[in-house]
């Protein structure tokens, strides 16, 4: 198990690299953040949660809301409803790729990448009642902390600059593969995205990944199966074109947003999220990246 000492030091080595990824500006809002923000949370089997760096402060948690949306997902419908819909594949494209979804005939590569994240708010918008407003409660609920909120600004400012997902979204829609009003379907996933949680949050609300499903208040989310099944996913495609050098340096699943967080896990020991806002190229957090190969070297762990 790692201490608070341990953590500080994983901080203090990587900020040095501050300086050396760029901060996602493609969504306006997003461009303001402080680049020298650095932080680190785990939160361990016995259900403990510990931090280092600025890991109470609240960031856009932009993609990482797609595993929420998918688990959220799983509730809702079979998984042949799920999976017909949508593949379990890494895409080899950026995240917002579109050339895919149209040789591949409106069936985005898998739901972590913005054509397959927008396919399962599509399914949420159909089965779902006020699917904002339930998933600001599902994940209060997770991480325990009842001042979660959406970051307006920001889901706004990416429904004024919702170019390329709109296009997306009607590319699946004229191969039959989007059943919802595209509007209403992407100020949903915005708003997901905009959500506001720090790295305690987030390391807390990820627990039932390496807990076979269970939270952290003791209730079973997802089956075992699911649980390892999302893992499998998170670790093939939750980096996206990243996702095999994470594999080779860090060795956990893990999901990263553009607003710099990642989420990992070492299933039935922790979840982790780092947060630096500075991105590679692939769009994932350099610093966060480095902080989580620094944490599996410490402690001598990986999946593989
Ligand atoms: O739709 C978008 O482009 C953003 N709201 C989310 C993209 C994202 O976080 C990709 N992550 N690395």
């Amino acid at each position: 198990m790692p201490e608070q000492i341990l953590l500080e030091q994983v901080v203090d080595k990587v900020r040095p690299l501050i300086g050396s990824g760029k901060v996602a500006n493609y969504i306006p809002a997003l461009g303001s953040v402080d680049p020298n923000k650095i932080a680190i949370a785990v939160t361990t089997a016995d259900g403990q949660t510990i931090g280092a760096g600025d890991y109470l402060e609240p960031f856009s948690i932009q993609s990482i809301s797609k595993v929420f949306s998918l688990t959220l997902a799983l509730s809702l419908y079979t998984e042949d409803e799920i999976w017909s819909r949508v593949g379990k594949e890494p895409s080899g494209q950026s995240f917002n790729s579109l050339v895919q979804v149209e040789l591949e005939r409106g069936i985005p590569r898998n739901p972590f990448i913005n054509a397959g994240a927008l396919v399962i708010a599509d399914l949420i918008q159909a089965r779902q009642s006020a699917p904002k407003h339930r998933m600001l409660e599902e994940v209060r609920k997770l991480s325990g902390n009842s001042h979660i909120c959406f970051d307006k600004n920001v889901a706004n400012s990416e429904f004024k600059f919702s170019a390329r997902n709109a296009s997306i979204a009607y590319l699946m829609k004229s191969f039959g593969n989007f059943d919802g009003n595209v509007d209403t379907v992407l100020k949903n996933y915005f708003h997901y995205c905009s959500l506001k949680m720090n790295c305690a949050d987030l390391s807390k609300a990820m627990f039932y990944l390496a807990n076979r499903g269970k939270t952290l208040q003791n209730e079973q989310l997802v089956t075992p199966v699911q649980t390892r099944q999302l893992n499998a996913l998170l670790a093939t495609s939750g980096l996206y074109d990243g996702a095999g050098e994470f594999a080779y340096r860090v060795g956990m699943p893990g999901k990263s947003g553009v607003g710099g967080g990642i989420i990992a896990v070492i299933p039935g020991d922790m979840s982790i999220c780092v947060w630096s806002p500075e991105l590679d190229q692939n769009g994932n957090s350099l610093a966060g990246t480095r902080m989580l190969e620094h944490l599996s070297q410490a402690l001598g762990r990986s999946i593989f």
